[in-house]
C-alpha cells in the first residue's frame, strides 16, 4: 500500500443517484467499481454529541470510505504537512481516505450518521493512535 499520501490524494465520489419519479425520494447505491476497494467492513457513527470528536487516528494499509447518510459533520484531514476540513452533507457524496492520512470527525450535526466502507476488517495493529507517532511515519 502507498503510504505516502497527501491531502491531493483525497477524493470526493459521487455515489449514483436514482430519484423516484413519483416524488418518493431517492435511492443511492454503491456497488461495482464506485469504490476502488472491495468492502470488508461496514461500520457507522450515530448519536454522536455535537461536541464531541471521533477518529483521531490514521491507518497504516485500510482505506475508507465515509458517506454522511443522515445530517452532517466535519472531517479535519492531516497528511502531516497540511490540513483541511471537509464538511459531508449530501448522501451521494463519499469521502474517500487514502493510507496515512489523519482524521478527526467532529461537529455532528443533530441526527447526524457517518457510514464508513473500509476496505479491510478491524485490526487494531492498523491504527495509529498517536499524533507523534503519525508524524514519525510520515517522516516528517
Ligand atoms: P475507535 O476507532 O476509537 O472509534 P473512532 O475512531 O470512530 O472514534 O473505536 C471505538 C471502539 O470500537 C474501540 O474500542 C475499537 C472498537 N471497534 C471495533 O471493535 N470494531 C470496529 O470495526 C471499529 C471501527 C471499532
Amino acid at each position: 500500500m502507498k503510504h505516502n499520501s497527501t491531502l491531493a490524494d483525497i477524493q470526493m465520489i459521487e455515489i449514483p443517484k436514482i430519484s423516484d419519479p413519483d416524488g418518493r425520494g431517492n435511492l443511492s447505491v454503491v456497488e461495482k467499481d464506485i469504490l476502488p476497494f472491495p468492502i470488508k467492513r461496514v461500520y457507522y457513527l450515530y448519536d454522536v454529541p455535537s461536541n464531541s470528536s471521533r477518529g483521531g487516528h490514521a491507518h497504516i494499509d485500510l482505506v475508507q470510505c465515509l458517506i454522511p447518510l443522515s445530517g452532517s459533520f466535519d472531517v479535519v484531514l492531516d497528511d502531516g504537512s497540511s490540513k483541511k476540513t471537509i464538511t459531508l452533507n449530501r448522501p451521494d457524496r463519499g469521502l474517500l481516505i487514502p493510507t496515512g492520512i489523519w482524521r478527526e470527525l467532529e461537529n455532528f450535526s443533530s441526527g447526524g450518521v457517518c457510514l464508513s466502507l473500509v476496505s479491510d476488517v478491524y485490526k487494531e495493529d492498523d491504527y495509529i493512535r498517536e499524533y507523534d507517532e503519525f508524524l514519525s511515519f510520515k517522516g516528517a
